[in-house]
């Protein structure tokens, strides 16, 4: 069987070696995953190949397609469809089906470094794009209390308008504010930041969100979604500060393996190790 990543451009991406690592482990030896570059004006034509074909399980979609695959598949989970973006499509006949597994492959690398989410949590997320939405909504879900800090405070607003309309309207009205400044009095609650922004991403590695003259939270621990490089300038600030540092290599990992799941039915506990292990070898 035949699994895709849908993008533009694609060629980049990490996912054919973690995901043919989790296909050799479970003995799935004739099933690939194949990098599917798709400038939008090809979308229409390749949606009806996924649909189509029998030998196709399923596929990730990644940028600039999240959004606009919605259209084209038969439901689309409550999560994604609060989120906003579809990140997984999977099958049943030539039924396409879309999900969103960045905000639980977030929750699960998460757990799987020990750092609990729930009522307790005071986290302080930067940014406000399409990470930033599955995180809010992640960690909004868990009961924890969200500060967004973005460049464009309209919208951080407008992400917080969007995800009202998600089952944990509630959590996400009570729980979730904006912030104006990263120097503003309240971030020195968090317990837990969260970088969703691109700033320090490969090739732009000396750049960090995070200004020199403001002190980090006692105490907190800083989670970059940033993967490349695995370890960022942020990071490298917070940890000089004294936080615990974690980077999005593990949380890429878990996405990949709930994907896996939902096209093959073997279970993301069993191939999540092994795929951690083809990324950091990758
Ligand atoms: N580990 C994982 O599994 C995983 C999953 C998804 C994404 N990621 C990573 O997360 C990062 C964000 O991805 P995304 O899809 O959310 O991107 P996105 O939708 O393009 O959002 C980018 C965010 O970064 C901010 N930003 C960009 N340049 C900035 C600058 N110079 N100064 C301050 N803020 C700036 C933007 O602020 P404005 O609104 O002001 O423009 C926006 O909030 C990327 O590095 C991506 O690789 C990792």
């Amino acid at each position: 069987m035949i699994i895709g990543l849908i993008g533009h451009p694609v060629a980049h991406s990490k996912s054919p070696h973690m995901q043919h690592a989790a296909f050799a482990h479970v003995g799935l030896t004739d099933w690939r995953y194949e990098l599917w570059d798709t400038p939008l004006e090809a979308l229409p034509a390749r949606m009806r190949e996924v649909s189509e074909r029998d030998d196709i399980a399923g596929c990730n979609v990644t940028v600039p397609h999240k959004q606009a695959v919605m259209p084209y598949l038969n439901a689309v989970s409550e999560h994604a469809r609060a989120i906003g973006a579809v990140n997984t499509i999977f099958k049943r006949g030539r039924y396409l089906l879309g999900d969103n597994t960045d905000w639980t492959g977030f929750l699960a690398d998460l757990k799987f470094h020990g750092v609990g989410v729930g009522e307790g949590t005071r986290a302080l997320v930067l940014g406000a794009g399409g990470s930033a939405r599955a995180v809010v909504y992640a960690l909004a879900s868990q009961g924890a209390r969200v500060l967004i800090y973005n460049r464009t405070p309209e919208r951080a607003r407008s992400l917080l308008d969007a995800l009202a309309n998600s089952p944990y309207l509630r959590e996400v009205r009570e729980n979730c504010i904006t912030v104006a400044s990263l120097a503003d009095p309240v971030c020195r609650m968090a317990n837990l930041i969260v970088n969703c922004t691109s700033v320090g991403m490969w090739p732009d590695v000396d750049a960090s969100p995070w200004p020199d003259a403001v002190p980090f939270p006692d105490q907190v621990v800083l989670y970059d979604l940033i993967y490349k490089p695995e370890i960022t300038k942020l990071m490298t600030q917070a940890s000089a500060s004294g936080a615990r540092v974690i980077g999005g290599l593990g949380m890429l990992a878990e996405q990949g393996a709930a994907a896996f799941e939902k096209w093959t039915g073997v279970s993301a506990a069993r191939v999540s190790a092994i795929m951690r292990e083809a990324l950091n070898h990758a």
